[in-house]
């Protein structure tokens, strides 16, 4: 299994090519999944598939619509995941859970999964000093609450964004 993933981790890296960012990006999702997963259920083919590959329609929407918004991205990432995990021979039920991930990754709830809460606090432990002000500690720790799918996304979101007070 080990080998199968640096296969799709290969593919994520050529297919971004020079594109860093988004390489550092899948890859950090990547570590996330990993540790959630020591304490979650999850199918780790599934969940970590789907990790290095959420983002991969990112390039298409830039291409076809100059925007990486996340419905544009969850509409293009699926068929390139589909060829990338098809040239490597993966089975299409793990194909097709990996593209219902991705389909829905910036959408909450449609997808009503343990492999889909992985990938959802994953990104989100990457994603949330981005997206938000994180000031004010009390908010924060509501924000998490609200956010985050699994105890551990929540505890290990905990430790890194509430460590000020400590
Ligand atoms: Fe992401």
């Amino acid at each position: 299994m080990l080998e199968r993933l640096s296969s799709v981790e290969a593919a994520m890296r050529d297919y971004f090519g020079a594109d860093q960012r988004r390489i550092d990006h899948a890859l950090g999702v990547t570590g996330f999944a990993e540790q959630i997963l020591k304490h979650e259920k999850g199918d780790r083919l599934v969940v970590i598939a789907a990790a290095l590959l959420h983002d991969i329609g990112i390039r298409e929407a830039e291409r076809k619509y100059g925007s990486s918004s996340g419905d544009l991205q969850e509409r293009e990432g699926p068929p390139v995941a589909r060829e990338i995990l098809t040239g490597l021979a993966f089975d299409v039920a793990v194909i097709d859970e990996v593209c219902a991930i991705i389909a829905s990754h910036h959408s909450p709830g449609e997808v009503d999964t343990d492999n889909f809460r992985v990938i959802w606090d994953a990104d989100w432990l990457v994603n949330l000093g981005d997206e938000f002000d994180l000031k004010d500690d009390r908010k924060t720790f509501e924000m998490i609450r609200k956010i985050f799918q699994t105890t551990t996304g929540m505890s290990i979101a905990e430790q890194i964004y509430l460590q000020k007070d400590k």
